[in-house]
C-alpha cells in the first residue's frame, strides 16, 4: 500500500475518535460524501474541500435506501481499492467506508423527508430516492460533524434537498455546491457514464448541447417554448428516453421560472442502460 493513500476507517466509533483528535488539534473539517467509483468530478470536489479546511473526509457508501426496487443498487460499481488509489496525494486524509450494517444497525426506523422538493423532477421518476439521500446524508453529517460539506452541482435537486435539510434542522454545517466537471465533449462526468457504450458516450454529449441551446434562448428571451419543444424532439429522435427537460426557478425549483432572476435548466434521460442527469444555471435578462 502506498503511504500517501488516505486512512480507511469503516466504523462510526473509530471515525468519531479520529475526528475528535483532529478537532482537539484545532483542525477545521471538510466532508465530501460519495458512493465511490470516483472520477475527476469527485476529485475536484475533494480539491475544493481541501481549500476550505485542514482535514478532509470522503465517505464511500453505496446507500441502499436511495435506490428503487428496479434500480442499479446491486450493479453499482464498488471500487474501494481504485478509489483509495485515486485519492492518494489528494486533500483527502480519511476515507469513511462503512458497511450497510454499520450505517443502518437497526434498519430504517427514522426518515428525513423534504416532501415538496422530493416529489418533483427526479423525485417524481424515482419515488423515495430523495428520502434515502436526505436520510443518509443527515446520518453522515451527524457522524462526521464537518464545518463544511461539499456536493456537486450536477445533482442540483439533491443539493437543494440537502441545503433545505441543513437549514430546517439547524445543522451547524456550511453546504457548498461545486461546478460540474465535464468531458471535453461537454458530457457531465458521472459514475453512471460507465454504463454507456462508446457510441452512446459520444451521443450523450447532446444533453449538454440541448441545455446550452436552451440557455441561449433564455438569455435572449426569445423562442424559449419553441426551443424547448424542438430540443425534446431532437433528443428523442437521437434515442434518449426523456424523463424531463424543464426550466425551473433556480432557488426553489418551482415552475415560476420566467419570473425568476436565475433559472436552472434541468434534464434527465435514459440512454441505453444509463440514466443521465445534467443542468445549467442561467441569469434571466
Ligand atoms: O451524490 C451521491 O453520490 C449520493 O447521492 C450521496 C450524496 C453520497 C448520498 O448517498
Amino acid at each position: 500500500m502506498q503511504s500517501d493513500r488516505p486512512l480507511i476507517i469503516s466504523s462510526v466509533t473509530d471515525l468519531r475518535a479520529h475526528l475528535a483528535d483532529m478537532r482537539s488539534q484545532g483542525s477545521r473539517i471538510a466532508f465530501v460524501p460519495t458512493m465511490g467509483n470516483l472520477h475527476q468530478g469527485h476529485l475536484d470536489l475533494v480539491a475544493h474541500a481541501g481549500e476550505r479546511a485542514d482535514h478532509t473526509v470522503v465517505s464511500i457508501f453505496v446507500n441502499p435506501m436511495q435506490f428503487g426496487p428496479n434500480e442499479d443498487f446491486d450493479a453499482y460499481p464498488r471500487t474501494l481499492e481504485a478509489d483509495s488509489e485515486a485519492l492518494a496525494g489528494s486533500a483527502c486524509q480519511v476515507i469513511f467506508a462503512p458497511t450497510v450494517r454499520e450505517m443502518y444497525p437497526h434498519g430504517v426506523n427514522t426518515e428525513i423527508d423534504v416532501p415538496g422538493l422530493s416529489t418533483i423532477l427526479c423525485g417524481h421518476h424515482r419515488p423515495g430516492h430523495f428520502k434515502g439521500v436526505a436520510t443518509v446524508v443527515t446520518k453522515l453529517l451527524n457522524i462526521v460533524q464537518p464545518d463544511v460539506a461539499v456536493f456537486g452541482n450536477k445533482d442540483y435537486q439533491q443539493l437543494k434537498v440537502i441545503q433545505t435539510v441543513a437549514t430546517d434542522l439547524l445543522l451547524p454545517v456550511e453546504i457548498v455546491g461545486v461546478d460540474t466537471t465535464r468531458e471535453p465533449s461537454g458530457l457531465a462526468m458521472s459514475s453512471r457514464n460507465a454504463y454507456l457504450t462508446e457510441d452512446q458516450r459520444a451521443l450523450a454529449a447532446n444533453l449538454y448541447h440541448s441545455l446550452q441551446t436552451l440557455a441561449d434562448a433564455v438569455r435572449r428571451d426569445q423562442g424559449v417554448s419553441t426551443t424547448l419543444r424542438k430540443e425534446k424532439a431532437r433528443l428523442s429522435a437521437l434515442g434518449f428516453v426523456l424523463d424531463y427537460l424543464e426550466i425551473r426557478n433556480a432557488d426553489d425549483l418551482t415552475q415560476s421560472a420566467m419570473e425568476a432572476d436565475t433559472v436552472v435548466i434541468l434534464v434527465a434521460a435514459k440512454l441505453g442502460q444509463a440514466r443521465l442527469i445534467d443542468n445549467v444555471v442561467v441569469q434571466t435578462p
